[in-house]
């Protein structure tokens, strides 16, 4: 392990409860990340084959060198900005085996920018800890959504609500996809929100 900092340092950790309650199944399953910075919670998402009872999970995002390695867990698509890169790629490639690199990517994603660089649709998971937070970014980060979601997609993104332009972004997200809270954390303050298309609201 290199580099990464203790979870309780961001708000990537709470992702792991959604996921553990519905007992998701990730094996082949494609995931991107945006806005990733450390690439933490894509790299945990990319060790993962199943979800399993939360302590084991929140046993891995401390520490996730434990963890018993399979390689049949997700494709997991790792982005940021471009000046992120640099460090997020060192990180994927200093806390994952060798045998799991080949499904973890990291690729530069700048909201609303190059988006046919991604195929639409294409992912099954769409993942962002702690991305909403400029507002200036808040129509690009939509766009994105948009471009990336299909129907069978689903939107996961923890926030802390720290300021009102916040709850705009909520609004914003609220009038293109169907929104619901799955877990909120009242000790941290953190809420993970599920977004999927349309009237969808399936249970993952
Ligand atoms: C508060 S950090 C969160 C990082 C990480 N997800 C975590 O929870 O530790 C916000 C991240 O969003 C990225 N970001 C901000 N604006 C962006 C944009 N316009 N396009 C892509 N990424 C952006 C930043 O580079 C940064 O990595």
């Amino acid at each position: 392990m290199e580099q990464l900092p203790h979870p309780s340092c961001n708000i990537c950790g709470f992702f792991f409860f959604p996921f553990a309650e519905k007992g998701i199944d990730l094996k082949d399953r494609s995931v991107i990340e945006l806005g990733a910075g450390t690439g933490l919670l894509g790299i945990v998402v990319t060790l993962l084959e199943h979800c399993i009872p939360h302590a084991v999970l929140w046993d891995m995002a401390v520490g996730v060198s434990h963890v018993l390695l399979s390689p049949s867990g997700a494709h997991v698509t790792i982005t940021d900005r471009a000046a992120a890169l640099e460090f997020l790629e060192s990180n994927v490639q200093a806390n994952l085996p060798p045998e799991l690199r080949p499904r973890a990517v990291v690729k530069e994603l700048t909201w609303g920018k190059d988006l046919d660089n991604f195929t639409p649709g294409a992912f099954d998971f769409i993942l962002g800890a702690d991305i909403v937070y400029l507002e200036e970014t808040f129509a690009e980060l939509l766009q994105t959504l948009e471009h990336l979601c299909s129907e069978r997609t689903v939107i996961l993104l923890s926030c802390r609500i720290r300021y009102e332009r916040d709850l705009k972004f909520l609004k914003m997200l609220r009038e293109r996809f169907s929104v619901s809270e799955v877990h909120y954390d009242s000790s941290k303050d953190v809420h993970i929100y599920k977004a999927q298309r349309g009237s969808r609201r399936d249970d993952f």
